[in-house]
């Protein structure tokens, strides 16, 4: 919070004239602000709403951390019956991460929500075989995607705030047609006002392309005006939407504007953007990662009410984690004080190798070229 108010505060700019400020932010009531990045006279601005960085500072807000538990004493494996990830902490320990996951998770429902009362060892509730897959997902995003969380990392809470379904998660959409026996066939995805794309007409599924499959995120070509030949842009319009309604996602989620991550001088470039576009690059490959490594193989476990209108189990995208704030809680590091959740448990599953996939420096070669 702060920190926040300090950026507003030094980097604090107003426009020139209402008017200009009220076309850049589209519907949104004025006054707003301007927070200049970038070097001097690059436009890379960000524009600031006082009323909905409110809205944003209530949601991002941590809650207070339980006290510390002692690390003496006998195991929760040696105590309890079926304890298969957490074994190695001590009843102590234990405790305390049921505790604290009953908070972050289900405050209102309590440790019912995943136990059968009866019998804490039964896995019959399906929250609870679920809820023990997600914290070898924490743990792997903690320990295995520092080149995107940082230091920071991620508890339950970054995703669920207090909720067992998370606030911001995604299905693919069910398919849209023009109308029964139109001639225009199917909308491909587009033309309709929707969410995931901020209320915008573009493609409103961005995610199954990028966030699940591995699409190329691209549509500028190497060379300018080049039609023809080996180095002619093969780019359709089509992509091209389709990576502007991702763009829009992440700009929204993150509350920023494009310019947080790209010098709009040249979006492709990556020698001129701001160090946050590399970051944003790993979220990519990180939300990838989960939604098929963690979120999909657990959609058999999931009853049918949870499930999206093609079958498909609810995954992640940048708004889960990120809900309107740069930062996820505005950086608050919740998971430092929750050590069990920093790293993959010996009896884990190894990580998936696509955490370590090419870092963008070989990408940046390819797209900005200049020549
Ligand atoms: C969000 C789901 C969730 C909630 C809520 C929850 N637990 Fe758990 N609990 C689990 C999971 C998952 C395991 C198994 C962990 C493992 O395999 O390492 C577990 C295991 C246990 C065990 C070990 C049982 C055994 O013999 O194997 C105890 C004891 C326990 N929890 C107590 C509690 C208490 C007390 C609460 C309420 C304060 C609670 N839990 C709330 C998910 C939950
Ligand atoms: C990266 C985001 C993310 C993190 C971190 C995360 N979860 Fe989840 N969680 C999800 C998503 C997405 C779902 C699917 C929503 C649904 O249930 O339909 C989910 C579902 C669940 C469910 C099932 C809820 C239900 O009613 O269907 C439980 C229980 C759960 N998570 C527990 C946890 C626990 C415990 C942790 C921390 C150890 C955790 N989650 C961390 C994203 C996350
Ligand atoms: C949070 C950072 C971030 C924000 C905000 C952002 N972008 Fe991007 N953008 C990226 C990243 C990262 C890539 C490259 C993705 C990849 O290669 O996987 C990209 C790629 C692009 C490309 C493709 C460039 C090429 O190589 O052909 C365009 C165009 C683009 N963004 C436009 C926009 C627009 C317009 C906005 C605002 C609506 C925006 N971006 C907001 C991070 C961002
Ligand atoms: C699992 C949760 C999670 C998901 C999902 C996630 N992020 Fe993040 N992101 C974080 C955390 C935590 C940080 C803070 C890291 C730090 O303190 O440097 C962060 C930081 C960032 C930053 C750097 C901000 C800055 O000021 O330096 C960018 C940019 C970003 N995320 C973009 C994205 C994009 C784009 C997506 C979706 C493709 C995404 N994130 C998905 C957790 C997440």
């Amino acid at each position: 919070m702060s920190n926040f108010s300090e950026r507003i505060a030094t980097g604090l700019r107003w426009l020139g004239a209402v008017a200009g400020a009220a076309m850049l932010v589209g519907c949104e009531r004025p006054p707003v602000e301007t927070v200049q990045g970038g070097y001097r006279g690059t436009s890379m601005g960000q524009v600031y709403n006082q009323r909905v960085i409110n809205q944003d500072v209530a949601k991002n807000t941590a809650p207070a951390e339980l006290p510390a538990a002692s690390s003496e004493g006998p195991k929760a494996k040696d105590v309890y019956q079926n304890v298969k990830v957490l074994g190695d902490l001590s009843v102590g320990e234990f405790t305390r991460h049921m505790t604290a996951i009953t908070a972050w998770v289900a405050p209102d429902q309590g440790c019912a929500y995943c136990h059968n009362l009866n019998n804490l060892a039964d896995d019959s509730k399906y929250t609870k075989v679920v809820a023990r897959r997600m914290i070898e997902m924490t743990q792997h995003v903690n320990a295995d995607w520092k080149k995107h969380v940082a230091d920071t990392g991620v508890t339950c809470y970054t995703c669920h705030r207090g909720k067992p379904v998370p606030a911001e998660i995604w299905f693919a959409p069910a398919d849209r047609k023009y109308a029964a026996n139109s001639v225009m066939g199917d909308l491909a995805g587009q033309n309709i006002a929707n969410k995931a794309a901020v209320l915008s007409s573009l493609p409103y599924d961005p995610f199954t392309p990028y966030l699940k499959e591995a699409q190329p995120i691209r549509v500028n070509g190497n060379e300018a005006l080049k039609l023809t030949g080996e180095g002619a842009n093969r780019t359709s319009t089509k992509q091209a939407e389709f990576t502007y309604s991702l763009m829009m996602h992440m700009s929204d989620s993150l509350g920023v504007n494009c310019t947080f991550c790209h010098n709009t001088r040249n979006f492709a470039s990556w020698t001129e953007a701001p160090p946050q576009r590399v970051t944003a690059w790993h979220g990519i490959r990180m939300a990838r990662d989960l939604n098929n490594a963690y979120m999909e193989p657990l959609t058999g476990v999931f009853p049918e009410n949870r499930l999206g209108p093609k079958g498909d189990v609810a995954k992640v995208n940048c708004a889960t984690c990120h809900q309107g704030a740069w930062k996820p809680l505005y950086g608050a590091a919740m998971a430092k004080g929750h050590p069990e959740l920093l790293k993959v448990a010996a009896a884990a599953a190894p990580a998936d190798t696509a955490a370590t996939g090419a870092a963008p420096s070989a990408a940046a070669a390819a797209a900005s070229a200049p020549k």
